[in-house]
């Protein structure tokens, strides 16, 4: 038998943690029946924080994978994105960059899958197998997405025309995507971002099911959340294609909900020309430390580049497309993470580029990680809408307990 030696992280329990909740097996499950293969997406996932990760260096046995029609010998019990990385493999978060792209890594996304024995799977979480034969071109393959909902909604997002919202009834039908490339300790929607075990869609699939939601609920608003979705770049550009061509009509506002981070301008221009007319933006803070504490993202040159694309997206689909695509931007708001300087400063910069886009403060609420998080008052919510109205905002709405509060 063949032996050799991995350096590696492999994921613990920590039973002075562990709740037994069960979301480590019903929501982010572990695809690896020998053992940890090291992909993190428990450690990722777990509410409690009851993961820890250990560094290893150990010998294992090797196991023959065939990859693009080469054989090799990779350490049994490690992922398929692993072996790919040992052999060379360049693995990247932005669509185009490296050979392959990896932004959830818990297997959400299906952005990093890889064709295995004639099947697609996600090579961030499947565990490698001797014998296994690995084809890491999918073009021909239609490409998969964890979605939840549809679900009618009567507020829509960050970015749903405060004119609808006002009309209190159901605004918009929505789908939520699994995945997302932050690591926010209190996602407000975690049991769709960590989700891996939930059966994929194809784009066309989730556009069929939204249209007829749309139908069924007679709204105009049709929206994609998450999780994050420009994460799967194919997936997203051809799902917006097929929802324009089953809504050809004017009235029919294709929404996008997205953090911003990875929408660089040639993501936003394939998004518009694809029939995405409604893009909400949420850029999480204005200082690269504030994105740092809410986003969970360690890595300070990652944030940059991350804070810095969310904020340029905005000026880009302003600059751009003011005519074509509705614009929204969220702002999260809580004053363990944000001071009232940095409301003040991010309205100034917001009101520089357009006096007149609407901005929605999100109060965040306890959840995920941050049990321990207080959700902001009424009267703190209406001081942040000041604060960005003074500095030149005309459209401000903020989401409050009693309901969201606008211009
Ligand atoms: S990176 Fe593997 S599923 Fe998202």
């Amino acid at each position: 038998m063949q032996e050799g030696e991995v350096e590696t992280t492999i994921c613990e329990i920590d039973p002075n943690k562990c709740r037994g909740c069960g979301f480590c097996t019903m929501v982010a499950m572990c695809y690896s029946s020998r053992g940890c293969a090291g992909c993190l997406s428990c450690y990722w996932a777990c509410p409690y924080e009851a993961r820890v990760i250990r560094r290893v260096k150990e010998k294992r046995r090797l196991v023959r994978v065939n990859i693009n029609d080469e054989d090799y010998y990779v350490p049994e019990r490690i992922t398929v994105r692993k072996a790919l990385e040992m052999i060379g493999f360049r693995v990247g978060i932005y669509p185009g960059e490296g050979d392959l792209q990896a932004p959830c890594g818990t297997g959400g996304c299906w952005t990093c899958a890889v064709v295995v024995n004639g099947e697609l799977v996600r090579s961030c979480i499947t565990p490698v197998e001797e014998g296994m034969k690995i084809d890491t071109n999918t073009s021909g393959r239609e490409p998969l997405r964890i979605v939840h909902g549809p679900e009618p909604h009567p507020v829509g997002g960050k970015a749903t025309p405060w004119r609808e919202k006002k009309l209190g009834r159901y605004i918009e039908v929505a789908i939520w995507v699994a995945g997302c490339n932050l690591r926010c300790p209190q996602c407000q929607n975690y049991a769709v971002t960590y989700d891996n075990t939930s059966t994929p869609m194809t784009p066309k699939e989730a556009a069929k099911i939204l249209t007829y939601y749309r139908r069924r609920y007679r709204v105009k608003g049709l929206a994609i959340s998450g999780g994050e979705p420009t994460l799967n770049k194919r997936w997203l550009i051809e799902y917006f294609k097929e929802l324009r061509k089953l809504n050809p009509d004017k009235e029919a506002r294709l929404h996008l909900d997205s953090n911003g981070t990875l929408l660089t301008p040639d993501y936003i221009d394939e998004l518009v020309s694809a029939g995405c007319n409604n893009i909400g933006i949420e850029p999480k803070g204005l200082y690269v430390e504030t994105f740092m504490k809410i986003t969970g993202i360690s890595d300070k040159e990652l944030a940059e580049r991350y804070l810095k694309t969310a904020w340029n997206a905005i000026k880009y689909v302003i600059d751009h497309y003011k005519e074509e695509v509705y614009l929204g931007v969220g702002i999260p708001y809580n004053k363990e993470f944000m001071s009232w300087e940095e409301v003040a400063k991010i309205g100034e910069k917001l009101a520089s580029i357009d006096s007149d886009v609407q901005v929605c403060v999100l109060d965040y609420f306890p959840a995920f990680r941050r049990r321990d998080l207080v959700r902001p008052s009424v009267d703190e919510m209406l001081r942040v809408k000041k604060i960005l109205n003074d500095a030149g905002l005309k459209c401000v709405i903020v989401q409050t307990r009693i309901g969201h509060l606008g211009p």
